[in-house]
């Protein structure tokens, strides 16, 4: 895992395509001032804003799809109405940059949640599928991505605090020293290929039920089995990452085995790339499970499809 300055003045494709070939081999990318972090007055106003007490809800989140913000405790109309304008305004200029970046994502990709985390990470009290100073890959319980990319976008807004992520080795060494231990083989077996076309089935009745492919199976336990695996917590980290005041950072998280150590006040943009829009396929989570697995996880036509809306509306 590398970290690599992104020169926002370079606008030539070849630089971005060089940007994009070092995100899919699970690299971190660094904007050291991106054009679109809020203004320092709106950054001041942020950092005041409280978050309610842990509902499952983790953090503060903009849904595009429904305009609507949630998580905030108790704000007044005029708070929560400039909150969530602030949020907009960050959504929509990081997908600017985003999309100027990575066109070959942009033209198909799903716009997840913008959040903001106002709370301190360092001793944040969570439940154990939520705790985020344990080192995981992300995958979303209810929205699933049938082999699509988790692709997130940072900023720390604290004004003089870094944001401190511990990270890992590559998905590849992850993924061969654990999988197998985490249910690689059981997910695209016949009784668990059988409960999901039964889950199907009972989503059809109107249940909001996510329609997950084996590698969403497999991804979402592949979090959890991480985040408790006391062997990858003691060897997995290799790399402490520390992101300065007014920095952005953009990676693969799904990819990336990554942790939250300290910091408080980020804002994220988070969207959900197809996996056909990668430009190194065989370098994607679901390629390298598929080859340990020694089958399909997706169905051919589902991976080539865009992601699928969501089944309810939960960030981890
Ligand atoms: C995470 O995705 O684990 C959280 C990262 C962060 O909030 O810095
Ligand atoms: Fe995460």
């Amino acid at each position: 895992m590398q970290t690599i300055v992104v020169d926002v003045a370079k606008t030539d494709p070849t630089y971005f395509t060089y940007l994009t070939e070092m995100l899919e081999r699970g690299n971190i990318l660094i904007l050291e001032k991106a054009p679109f972090i809020p203004s320092d007055d709106d950054m001041a106003f942020m950092r005041g804003i409280k978050q309610t007490a842990f509902t499952g809800h983790k953090n503060i989140a903009f849904k595009p799809s429904k305009d609507k913000v949630t998580g905030t405790a108790g704000a007044d109309a005029k708070s929560a109405a400039r909150l969530k304008s602030i949020l907009m305004q960050y959504s929509k200029g990081s997908l600017e940059f985003l999309t100027r970046a990575f066109p070959r994502y942009a033209s198909v990709w799903k716009v997840d949640y913008a959040t903001y985390r106002p709370v301190e990470e360092e001793g944040r009290v969570l439940p154990m599928s939520h705790r985020n100073d344990l080192l995981h890959v992300d995958a979303f319980p209810t929205r699933p991505t049938h082999g699509g990319r988790i692709l997130r976008c940072f900023t720390n807004l604290h004004p003089s605090k870094e944001r401190v992520w511990g990270t890992s080795g590559s998905f590849d060494d992850i993924a061969k020293t654990y999988a197998m231990d985490a249910g690689l083989g059981k997910v695209s077996g016949p009784i668990a290929t059988a409960k999901r076309a039964a889950m199907r089935a009972v989503s059809g009745l109107g249940l909001k039920i996510p329609n997950r492919s084996a590698y969403d199976e497999f991804m979402i336990g592949f979090h959890h089995y991480l985040k408790s695996s006391e062997q990858f917590q003691r060897d997995g980290r290799k790399y402490t990452t520390p992101f300065g005041p007014g920095a952005t950072w953009i990676s693969y998280t799904d990819q990336i085995a990554h942790c939250v150590l300290s910091g408080q006040y980020a804002m994220e943009q988070t969207c959900i790339v197809p996996f056909s829009a990668m430009l190194k396929p065989e370098l994607a989570p679901l390629s390298i499970l598929e080859k340990l697995a020694g089958r399909q996880l997706v169905e051919v036509k589902m991976r080539n499809a865009a992601p699928l809306a969501s089944a309810g509306a939960r960030s981890m």
